[in-house]
């Protein structure tokens, strides 16, 4: 029997996409969380599902259903494996009135999904980029909806959007931003600024698990440039992602080879990016790659930043965020930490659940 979208205890069903890095860490804080929590606190997941399958019931998962899947997926295997797994295909008929759907993964598709929970008078929770740097036509639903949260999107579990958003609230505005948005370029960066060439660096990166497989899916920038996107349509700037100039720590020549091509070839950067090092230390400066936002525009990429400034002394994976504001002119406002990582991540996450459902229940 299908709900009306609010389970038997009255609460608001989540429904978890993506069962990767973040999905599988949320998966263990909420089920830490309902441990602690009080009943009516308690987070009721009635479905999750990944690329593949989806599992699910009309009232609540139950422990050792969350527990088969989490086995599953940690041994790299699929939804498909848990016992009365449907096709993803099947989750659409799990957006009913009032669920909250959460978006942990980092697909275009989810969308679909999205945008029919919020007209069904439900809640969406993302930590996945990708439907709020879509075209402002397509994305502008997501900044104003009053149950929309994102705050894991920038800066991971740091508390960048709700800052912002609390700031404008109180009737703050905005004149620039400012930040260091990618743990792994931020991490080659300070290798080299150590000395190590450019391929040494990344290589490091790769190692210690910084880098996405394909490390030119950072190298690349769209994700900082994403999250500039973001950053600009929060505080009231509704950029496009062409107004977002972009450069990428790599030639375009470098973007058609496959990557074992490009793993052989990335020593051939090495001299340029030691040569750009070496520019800025002459100038007593380090090198960042950092965006940098107003209301005309963004621009994301490799930048010269005074050494004992917030950004240039940043060190390895961190992530810092420089907010310039009418109350916070002459000195701005500033947010740093660990800025990626799943379990960091997934709290940013958990807390938008948590406030989300607060919210929702207020405004029955
Ligand atoms: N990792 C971090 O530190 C971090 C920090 C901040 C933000 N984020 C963002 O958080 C998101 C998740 O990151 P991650 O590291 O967990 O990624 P990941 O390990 O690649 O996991 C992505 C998950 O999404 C699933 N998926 C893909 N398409 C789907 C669809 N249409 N419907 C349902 N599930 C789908 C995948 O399924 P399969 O398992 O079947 O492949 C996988 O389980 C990304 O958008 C990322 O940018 C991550």
């Amino acid at each position: 029997m299908k709900n009306d979208g609010h389970v038997s205890n009255g609460k608001s069903p989540v429904i978890l996409l993506g069962m990767g890095q973040v999905g599988r860490s949320l998966l263990h804080l909420i089920l830490d969380y309902n441990e602690k929590a009080r009943i009516p606190e308690k987070i009721v997941i009635a479905g999750i599902a990944d690329s593949h399958a989806v599992v699910f019931d009309d009232n609540e998962l139950s422990q050792q259903m969350l527990a088969d899947a989490l086995t599953s997926k940690k041994a790299g295997g699929s939804l498909e494996q848990v016992s009365g797994a449907q096709p993803l295909s099947e989750i659409s008929s799990l957006i009913t009135a009032g669920a909250i759907i959460v978006d942990v993964t980092a697909s275009e598709d989810t969308v679909s999904l999205l945008k029919p929970a919020l007209s069904r008078r439900g809640g969406v929770v993302l930590a996945n980029k990708r439907p709020l740097a879509a075209a402002w036509s397509q994305a502008e639903v997501f900044f104003s909806h009053p149950y929309v949260r994102y705050e894991a999107t920038v800066g991971a579990g740091l508390p960048v959007i709700s800052t912002l958003r609390s700031l404008i609230s109180c009737g703050d505005s905005f004149s620039s931003i400012k930040g260091v948005l990618s743990g792994t370029l931020g991490y080659i960066c300070s290798e080299m600024e150590r000395g190590a060439l450019y391929s040494e660096a990344l290589l490091s990166a790769c190692d210690r698990g910084y880098a996405e497989p394909d490390p030119r899916e950072d190298l690349m920038g769209a994700d900082v440039a994403r999250k500039a996107l973001i950053l600009a349509r929060s505080a009231g700037w509704p950029l496009e992602p062409d107004d977002i100039d972009v450069e990428a720590m790599f030639p375009p020549s470098f973007s058609d080879l496959t990557l074992n091509q490009f793993q052989d070839q990335i020593h051939t950067l090495d001299q340029e990016y030691a040569l750009r090092t070496q520019e800025a230390q002459n100038a007593g400066k380090t090198l960042r790659y950092v965006a940098k936002i107003d209301r005309s525009g963004a621009k994301v990429g490799l930048s010269q930043e005074e050494r004992d400034s917030i950004l240039g002394a940043l060190g390895g994976p961190e992530n810092a965020v420089i907010f310039r504001t009418h109350f916070y002119n002459d000195v701005p406002l500033t947010i740093s930490g660990p800025g990626a990582g799943p379990l960091v991540t997934a709290a940013g996450v958990l807390g938008d659940i948590i406030d989300l459902s607060v919210h929702m229940r207020e405004g029955q």
